[in-house]
């Protein structure tokens, strides 16, 4: 429950405009967290300073998430709780952004009556213009897509504290046909950001002090597929050209399709100074049938090939995935398969989720018929076993010793522990490892940000526990 009954101030600057606060709440993916920083960096020069309170705030966002359902009633009974703060505060402007607000546009403002204002996540550039339409009190929804061609990235600006490991945004969108998938409903066609401009945003960052560099996108090997012009660089090569950016550390990327995860890119991995060894190759299913009813483009056979090139480049690499069950028509035996590739692969860590019809997508024009306690079940089997794996897994790597780069203090830190501190950071295979340094080391902050090589001595179901080589 959000309580507080005083209205917040609105102070004036020097120039006589008036400084405002705004909160924004992010659900689901990497993408919606970037979209909110940008959402922070084109507000700025308008004076509103983000804020933690929304009861401060005269602008509320949700920046919302429809992957899988529950998402929408989620934010419904989030924006019921934030209501009552627009009866004692008639500066507040409260909006949906992200991709529940571009599917539902309109429909959302009919239904939620004290909303003000929908906006997709093409039209995060055109914010304050809409939030001023807002407040002369338009009742404000703006969903069209920008065309590929007029559609330009909004480019990171460098916040005050910039953090170790930093995003970028190197494609919007989607062109795939996944059945069961909304993104592309939701994020439209894909368009790339152009590499000098990658490489661009990456720099400033290192010179920021970001050590580690995640590329982000829906399906990033398809990456430059949209570009025009004279250089239209693989994504592979622009693996290359960010991996010799000077300063970086490590460089990651996620997500990819399997069908895109071709013979160059695998030659990436262990040949790149920055590239660590870790890659998020979602499966959805291990079953043939199931695949081709997804539109997924491959057989599982194909996938573990891909896995098997994978492994061979980099014998170390550690790879993750997504899971669907319950499926459309998914019978048992053809689960079975998809338990039998989670034990052949053996990945790291996985994400699994129960099948949730999307409006719009083509697998809900089929019954939703495996029933929602089978699914229930399916997926406890599947988290069931990835346990097993991960457990033993991460006991392997205790013994090893571990390139560490450090983020700052662990939880553990803040346990009450005198006379040492926790420091946490993780390996290049995406593994966290805390380990402790004595207090007077700790201020002098020369860890963070650095590479710490580590014996690993203890293993947690997430996460390791070891001393400084
Ligand atoms: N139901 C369940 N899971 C879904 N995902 C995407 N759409 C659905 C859906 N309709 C999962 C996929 C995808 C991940 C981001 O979310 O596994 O890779
Ligand atoms: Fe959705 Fe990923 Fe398929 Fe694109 S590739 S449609 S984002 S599941």
């Amino acid at each position: 429950m959000v309580a507080t009954p005083t209205p917040p101030e609105v102070a004036l600057l020097p120039n006589g405009s008036p400084r405002r606060y705004v909160y924004v709440q992010t659900f689901g993916c990497q993408m919606n967290v970037n979209d909110t920083d940008r959402i922070f960096q084109v507000l700025e020069p308008f004076n509103y300073r983000p804020t933690d309170d929304p009861a401060q705030a005269s602008l509320i966002l949700l920046n919302t998430c429809s992957v899988r359902d529950k998402a929408e009633q989620k934010m419904l009974s989030q924006l019921g709780r934030l209501a009552p703060l627009k009866d004692y505060n008639d500066d507040l402007i409260l909006g949906v952004a992200g991709c529940v607000a571009q599917q539902e546009g309109e429909r959302l403002l009919k239904k939620v009556p004290h909303l003000d204002l929908v906006f997709g996540p093409d039209h995060i550039a055109d914010l304050p213009g809409l939030v001023e339409r807002a407040r002369a009190k338009e009742r404000v929804s703006e969903t069209r897509f920008t065309k590929r061609k007029e559609f330009a990235f909004i480019e990171a600006a460098p916040r005050e504290e910039t953090r170790i490991s930093e995003f970028v945004t190197i494609m919007k969108g989607c062109d795939k046909v996944c059945s069961f998938c909304i993104v592309p409903f939701t994020r439209g066609r894909e368009v790339s950001k152009p590499a000098d401009a990658v490489v661009r945003e990456v720099e400033r960052l290192v010179a920021a002090g970001a050590r580690e560099v995640t590329l982000l996108g829906q399906n990033v090997n398809s990456y430059g597929k949209d570009l025009q012009g004279d250089r239209i660089p693989t994504f592979a090569q622009l693996l290359r050209e960010v991996d010799a950016v000077a300063g970086l550390e490590r460089l990651r990327f996620t997500t990819s399709h399997p069908m895109d995860c071709i013979d160059e890119l695998v030659g990436c991995f262990g040949e790149l100074r920055t590239l660590c060894e870790f890659f998020h190759l979602p499966v959805q299913s291990g079953n043939d049938r199931i695949l081709r009813e997804m539109r997924r483009f491959y057989t599982a056979a194909e996938y573990r090939e891909k896995v098997a090139a994978l492994r061979r480049q980099s014998p170390q690499i550690a790879l993750s995935t997504d899971i669907i069950v319950g499926y459309p028509g998914e019978t048992d035996a053809e689960f079975e398969d998809t338990l039998t590739l989670l034990a052949d692969v053996r990945y790291d860590s996985i994400f699994a989720f129960k099948y949730s019809p999307r409006p719009g997508t083509r697998a809900a024009e089929l019954p939703d018929s495996v029933p929602e306690a089978v699914k229930r079940e399916r997926l406890a089997r599947v988290l069931a076993l990835q346990d097993a794996v991960t457990r033993t897994r991460m006991e392997a790597y205790v013994g090893q010793t571990v390139e560490v780069l450090v983020e700052g203090p662990s939880r553990m830190a803040s346990k009450g522990q005198t006379t040492r501190w926790q420091l946490m950071g993780r390996t290049r295979t995406n593994v966290i490892v805390n380990f402790p340094v004595p207090l007077g080391e700790f201020w002098s902050d020369r860890w963070i940000g650095s590479l710490a090589t580590v014996n690993v001595e203890q293993a947690k179901s997430n996460s390791l526990y070891g001393t400084l080589a």
